[in-house]
């Protein structure tokens, strides 16, 4: 791909109810990806394959949450991460994404790895948005090594990894989370 698009500030709003699932390699090279990615991102599929999933990296996004991200997958560990996407239009989505990690059967060795998403709940935004932005700032003056420091600080003081942080942020609060009690209770 020669040239980014540019940002246009506008979101594309989700369905909560559909998931956006993509599959790399070990180099986070696109090898599959289905057709609500498609949709969303404005790529078509021959697009995507066989392209560094960087094809969606949003210029506002810090580098230290890709950092963590790697460095959790590459050693086994699932990790709740939020993301904010760059579409081909140049609009943007927000979206909650886990992992599974495959291996080789027969050398135990990591082959790809699979993307789930879903869309961020605005709270969840509301949230990561500025401290992202704050990432950023701290990454354009300084550098990653100082982004990651904070971001250190930023979750010690809460006393939780980044992965808890996101999964608590994320659970339902309020009239959904008493919904979702009393449905467990009918199970
Ligand atoms: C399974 C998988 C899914 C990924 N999904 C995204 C994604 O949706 N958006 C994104 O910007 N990066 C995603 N990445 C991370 C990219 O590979 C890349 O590290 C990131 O965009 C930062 O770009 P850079 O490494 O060129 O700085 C994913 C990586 C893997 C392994």
């Amino acid at each position: 791909m020669t040239q980014r698009p540019t940002p246009t500030g506008k979101e594309i709003r989700l369905d909560s109810k559909k998931h956006i699932v993509s599959k790399t390699d070990t180099k986070g090279n696109i090898l599959y990806a289905n057709d609500y990615f498609t949709e969303v991102s404005g790529y078509n599929k021959s697009e995507l394959i066989g392209t560094p999933h960087n094809i969606l990296r949003h210029p506002d996004m810090p580098k230290a949450i890709f950092k963590l991200m790697w460095d959790s997958i590459k050693s086994n560990q699932n990790i709740t991460a939020v993301v904010k996407n760059l579409a081909k239009s140049g609009d943007h989505y927000w979206i909650v994404t886990d992992f599974d990690i495959q291996k080789d059967p027969n050398t135990g060795a990591i082959k790809n790895y699979i993307a789930y998403r879903q869309a961020a709940p605005k709270k969840v935004v509301a949230v990561i948005e500025p401290l992202y932005k704050t990432l950023k700032e701290i990454e354009d003056k300084h550098d990653i090594e100082a982004s990651f420091e904070y971001l250190t600080g930023y979750l010690q003081e809460k006393n939780m990894g980044y992965h808890q942080f996101i999964e608590e942020l994320a659970k339902p609060t309020g009239m959904a989370a008493m919904f979702f009690e009393a449905m467990k209770k009918l199970f």
